[in-house]
Formats: structure tokens, C-alpha cells, sequence
């Protein structure tokens, strides 16, 4: 516990970046780690759709994922980053931002809620700039999280209509048992192209005992590594946040002096490429770096780009991706041959593995629920029996299936019914060590072996063949429990 204290990451004299929807992904965070940034925040990610994810270790990148039920990675991290990257999330429910928290807790170095972003996407819904005309919603939230999680707790806030009332906001905040509060210096109406107030940072800065972040300054005062100094006394703040000035060159964290934006934008893609950052996210980020050079030769190639390996040709970097794809084949052929991710793993009295039912690996009309019924039949037990359950949040569907009084199930939820079926019809095939139809797998003589007599005997197995498609569409009735609550998300 005292250890864990002691490591608990620190907001007073520091230096980060700020959180940028879109631009705070994985590559750029790292990159402004390398420039010298104290600490990193991860873009904007909204409760909602954090609450449906799945953390996923990926032995590949060596990252982890948190993977949307449409397979889309969420929030990407790793270990390089742990003890500096700050979740950063858009709520306006005390325990959904709880279980969001405690989703990512172990992977990040503190939780933020963000109460500054007027934006429409943040404050529908009362979150983000619209939370700071709700003063109990924030607090409930803060207490929920600081109760709740292990990690450190911030929010990010902007300032209001009058000092008076900016002042009691932020006591009220402090009172929460918040390790920081972050302050960007505009009224919610007001536009980044508007001046900072420094004097109502300051006198946050003087109001409360914990430490203050100052944001805001990219426009007028921070240009380079030196103006964050000149900012943070201007703020009376013992930290500072640089959102704009990073993103347009993130080597403004480097003591060292800023770098040619055209050698950042390649160890910027460098990183894009490590760890297969999305490329439309990748481009933006590019674009922003581009900034009034956008419509150059050089931007013109990066927009009509559609994957990273075509962006590594505007930059003349085809070797370095060529090598990182390698180098990632190799790891994923290591991970495959060594270490099995499909070993069974019971779960009470259910035999599970992570499977999905992938459509194009099995012939048209061939999947694994025949072939298990096809070796029921065979062995003369009784028909498989699938079981199936929803969920609520995003009306995935898992299937058990009973086969020889022992039950198989994936562990991974499909968006049908069917596929759920499938899933554990595999699990139960993989288990028992039976042939389930895959293209490209040894001939097992179940399934096929009829399908082939079929076509040789023509009719004569016609009626056969309908009987085994009566018996599939009755399992097919299997009624669907609906709105499972499921432990965890
Ligand atoms: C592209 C972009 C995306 C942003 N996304 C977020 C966000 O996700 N969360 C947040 O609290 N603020 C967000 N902001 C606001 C910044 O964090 C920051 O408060 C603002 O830009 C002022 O700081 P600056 O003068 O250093 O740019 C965003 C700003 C930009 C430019």
C-alpha cells in the first residue's frame, strides 16, 4: 500500500499533454513522452461506449487494447507509457464512470473527467463544459472515482462567468479528495482564438492546496520550450498544459529546442507504424503537423493516403514499415506457435476458449453446428443442446452448448445468435479434438463425406439431407435469454 503511494504519479512541476480528441492517440503521446512531456492524457473517450469494451493483451504490439464489440480499438496503451498516461473520459453518471474507471485502472496512471469541452459530442448528454452548471453532478462523480479507484483522480475544468464563482467550484472540487485540477483559462462560450485568463488560473493557483494545472496558452504565449515557463509563472501555476502548441509540434516538450516539424512528422509515423495506429487517425494527426502546408505536395500525398504503408511512401519511409512488418510477422508467428491463446479454461462447470466464428473459413453451407451434430449422431448421444443469453448494453449474444452433459462456450460475444451457436460449437469440436469443417482441414468424413454422397446419389439423399436441416433449424429455436447482466463491463 505504502509503495503504492509512493508511486503515485505526481501533478505538481509538471509538464503535459494536454487531451486532444483525435490527436492524443497512442503515437503522438509517446512522441511527446520522448520530447520531454511529464505526463500524457489520452484523448476525450466517452463512458458509454468505454463501458461496452473489452481489455484485450495484445502480444503482437505488445500493447493493451480496448476493443469495442465492433472489433474497433478504443484506447490503445502500453507499458512505456503506465506511469504517465492519464485516462481521460467524457461522463455524466457517478457509476458509469466508475466501471469505466476501474476498467483501466491497472493500465493507467490516473483517471480524468473532463468538464471543460463544449463541444456538442461532450456536453450532450450533460457531460463535459456542461457539467460545470451542475456542481453536485461533479462532485458525486469526483467522490465516486476517488472512492472507487486506486489511481490518482483529476478533471480538467474551465473557468466561469466570474471569479467568485470559479473559486467555489474549484474548493468544492478539492474537497473531493482530487490529486489536480486542471484549468483552462477561457469561459465556456469563449473560442481558442480568444486570450487566456491567467489572472483567474492564478488566483485558482491560490484558492486551493493541490496542484494546478494551467491550460490554455498555446496561441498567444507558448511557441517554444521556453514560453512554458514564462506561462507557468504567468499562471501562478506550479503545472501546465500544452494542447495546440504539441500538436502542431510536439518537440515543443524538448528542453533542447524545437525540432523541424518535417523530422517530428517522421518519428511521429514511425511510432503510427509500431503499433498500427488506425491511418485515418494517423493522417490527421499528420495534417495538423502540416498545418498551412496541408495543401504542399507532401499533404496532398498524406490525404489521399488510405493505409499507413502509403503514408510511409510520402515520407520515404517504405523500409522502416516494410521492416516493422516483419518484425511484427515474426512476433505473431512466435505468439502463435509458442504460447496457445485457444487452451481450454474452465469456467464453474463450463469449458471455455476465446473463438469467433469466422464466416469465410468454412466452405458455403458447411459450419461447425453440423459437424458436431453430425458426430452426435455418430456416437448416438443425445442432440447438442445451445443455450443462449444477451446482453444489454450491446445486444451481443453468447451460446452455450451441452454436448455429453458438459457445457462449451466462447468467451468473446457475437452480434447474432447464430454465430454465438457456431462459437461454441467450435469450442466444443476444438476441445474434443473433432474435425469442424474449416476449409483447408483434413477430411474428416463427417459432414463432407454426406454432402459428397449427396451429390452422387442425387435424390435419394435429398430427404436425408432435409432431415439434417429440420433438426439444425430446431436448435435454431432455442429461446434467447435476454438482458444478461454480465459481471465487469
Ligand atoms: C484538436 C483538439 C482536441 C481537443 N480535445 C479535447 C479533449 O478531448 N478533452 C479536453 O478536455 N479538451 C480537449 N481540447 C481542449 C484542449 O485540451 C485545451 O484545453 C485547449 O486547446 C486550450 O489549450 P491550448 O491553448 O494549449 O491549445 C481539445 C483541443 C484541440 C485543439
Amino acid at each position: 500500500f505504502i509503495l503504492s503511494l509512493l508511486s503515485r504519479l505526481s501533478f505538481s512541476n509538471i509538464t503535459a499533454l494536454a487531451p486532444m480528441v483525435r490527436v492524443g492517440t497512442l503515437p503522438m503521446r509517446l512522441l511527446a513522452l520522448d520530447y520531454g512531456a511529464d505526463v500524457v492524457y489520452c484523448e476525450e473517450l466517452i463512458d458509454i461506449k468505454m463501458a461496452l469494451c473489452q481489455r484485450q493483451v495484445n502480444d503482437v504490439l505488445q500493447t493493451v487494447d480496448f476493443v469495442a464489440p465492433d472489433d474497433r480499438v478504443m484506447f490503445r496503451t502500453c507499458e512505456r507509457e503506465k506511469d504517465r498516461v492519464v485516462f481521460q473520459m467524457g461522463t455524466a453518471d457517478p457509476e458509469r464512470a466508475l466501471t469505466v474507471a476501474q476498467l483501466v485502472e491497472k493500465d493507467v496512471a490516473a483517471i480524468d473527467v473532463n468538464m471543460g469541452c463544449p463541444k456538442e459530442y461532450s456536453t450532450k448528454g450533460g457531460m463535459g463544459a456542461a457539467l460545470l452548471s451542475d456542481p453536485d453532478k461533479i462532485e458525486a462523480i469526483l467522490r465516486t472515482l476517488v472512492a472507487g479507484v486506486s489511481k490518482p483522480v483529476t478533471c480538467k475544468i474551465r473557468i466561469l462567468p466570474s471569479l467568485e464563482e470559479t473559486l467555489s467550484l474549484v474548493r468544492r472540487i478539492e474537497k473531493t479528495g482530487v490529486a489536480a485540477i486542471a484549468v483552462h483559462g477561457r469561459f465556456k462560450e469563449e473560442r481558442p482564438r480568444h486570450p487566456v485568463h491567467c489572472d483567474y488560473i492564478q488566483a485558482v493557483a491560490q484558492a486551493v492546496s493541490i496542484p494546478v494545472i494551467a491550460n490554455g496558452g498555446s496561441l498567444d504565449l507558448v511557441k517554444s520550450n521556453g514560453d512554458i515557463q514564462e506561462f507557468r509563472k504567468a499562471a501562478g501555476a506550479s503545472s501546465v498544459m500544452l494542447a495546440r502548441a504539441a500538436m502542431w509540434n510536439p518537440s515543443v516538450f524538448s528542453g533542447q529546442g524545437l525540432l523541424p516539424v518535417e523530422r517530428v512528422m517522421e518519428e511521429y509515423l514511425k511510432y503510427a507504424i509500431r503499433y498500427d495506429n488506425n491511418p485515418f487517425n494517423t493522417k490527421y494527426c499528420l495534417c495538423q503537423m502540416l498545418r498551412d502546408k496541408v495543401e504542399s505536395p507532401l499533404g496532398k500525398q498524406v490525404q489521399s493516403a488510405q493505409t499507413n504503408a502509403e503514408i510511409s511512401e510520402a515520407y520515404g519511409l517504405q523500409d522502416f514499415y516494410r521492416q516493422t512488418q516483419e518484425q511484427l510477422q515474426a512476433r505473431r508467428d512466435a505468439v502463435q506457435s509458442g504460447s496457445r491463446p485457444d487452451r481450454p479454461v474452465l469456467d464453474g462447470d463450463v469449458v471455455t476458449m476465446p473463438v469467433r466464428f469466422e464466416r469465410r473459413e468454412y466452405p458455403p453451407q458447411i459450419t461447425p453446428k453440423m459437424f458436431l451434430l453430425e458426430w452426435s449422431r455418430k456416437e448416438k448421444l443425445e442432440q447438442p443442446l445451445y443455450e443462449t443469453v444477451q446482453r444489454c448494453q450491446d445486444r451481443a449474444f453468447q451460446s452455450t452448448v451441452t454436448v455429453a452433459e458438459r457445457k462449451y462456450r466462447s468467451t468473446l460475444w457475437e452480434k447474432s445468435k447464430k454465430f454465438a451457436e457456431q462459437a461454441a460449437a467450435i469450442v466444443c469440436l476444438r476441445v474434443l479434438g473433432i474435425p469442424e469443417g474449416r476449409i483447408g482441414e483434413e477430411d474428416s468424413g463427417l459432414v463432407c463425406k454426406r454432402k459428397r454422397e449427396a451429390k452422387l446419389n442425387g435424390a435419394a439423399d435429398e430427404e436425408g439431407s432435409k432431415k439434417r436441416h429440420v433438426a439444425e433449424d430446431q436448435q435454431e429455436e432455442e429461446p434467447v435469454q435476454r438482458c444478461q447482466r454480465t459481471a465487469g463491463v
